[in-house]
């Protein structure tokens, strides 16, 4: 007979000196998940956030720095309305509820994206949370939120080039350490481990600068069906995997 591991059992079998220190993850899956089962594509973004909050406390407890989540990227907007108001509700929903639940799990929040552009109602609960939780010294959790990779680029080119016309930097200086430092992750370190759900072999305009080195772990789980045990095999395999940064 297989013997299906245990969550406890595939927690041991992680090796805590060997970590990735941020971790990345394209939800996705969502809507298909809610069609299988003949139900609107909220009902799978719904679920979704059971994941989303599974997986957050369980990045905590494993000891991950930081988690980056793209919750919504500015491609999104070409959604139908509804399900475009529809995740703004449950973005909104998930802050209000979850706040207390992070708190205590000592995780701190950031955000990705043209933010600025979101309803205000949704900015407001995004500023409340954070406030809440901005001295919290556990996990970063990071939601991309109306992010899209290449915009972060270009936002960044431009800081880059004010900062040359003011002299604050050389161009003589710019180099992969200092431009980085102008995306908007400022000071993460880049994700060692991307994960996307779903089967799709794509990155959808997540991260491009920063995953260059990342290991992918893909899987055909839909987000919704994406548990803690499947997160936890996916650090194992990262923790099979024979990283080389382009050596040998
Ligand atoms: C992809 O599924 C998922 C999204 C576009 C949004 C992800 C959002 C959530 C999990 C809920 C809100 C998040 C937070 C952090 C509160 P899809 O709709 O593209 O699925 P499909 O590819 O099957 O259509």
């Amino acid at each position: 007979m297989i013997h299906t591991p245990s969550l406890q059992e595939l927690r041991e079998k992680i090796n805590p000196h060997n970590l990735p220190v941020h971790i990345a993850i394209i939800m996705d899956g969502n809507g298909r998940w809610a069609e299988k089962k003949h139900r609107l594509r909220v009902y799978g973004h719904r679920e979704g956030i059971n994941r989303v909050r599974e997986i957050v406390r369980c990045s905590g407890n494993i000891g991950i720095k930081y988690l980056t989540l793209y919750a919504f990227s500015i491609e999104n907007w070409k959604r139908p309305r509804p399900e475009v108001n529809a995740l703004m509700r449950l973005l909104k929903e998930f802050l209000r509820k979850e706040v207390d639940e992070l708190n205590k799990n000592n995780v701190t929040l950031r955000y990705i994206g043209h933010t600025h552009k979101l309803p205000e109602s949704v900015q407001n609960e995004m500023k409340r949370a954070q406030e809440i939780l901005k001295n919290n010294t556990g996990l970063v959790l990071t939601l991309a939120l109306n992010y899209g990779s290449r915009t972060e680029i270009i936002d960044a080119v431009g800081e880059a080039v004010k900062d040359i016309n003011l002299g604050k930097i050389s161009l003589q200086d710019l180099n992969e350490d200092t431009f980085s430092k102008y995306l908007y992750t400022i000071d993460y370190p880049d994700p060692d481990l991307l994960i996307r759900t779903s089967g799709e072999i794509r990155v959808s305009n997540f991260m491009l600068w920063q995953i260059a080195y990342s290991e992918i772990y893909i899987t055909q789980t839909l987000w919704p069906d994406f548990k803690e045990n499947e997160y936890i095999e996916a650090i194992l395999d990262y923790q099979k995997r024979h990283r080389r940064f382009g050596g040998i």
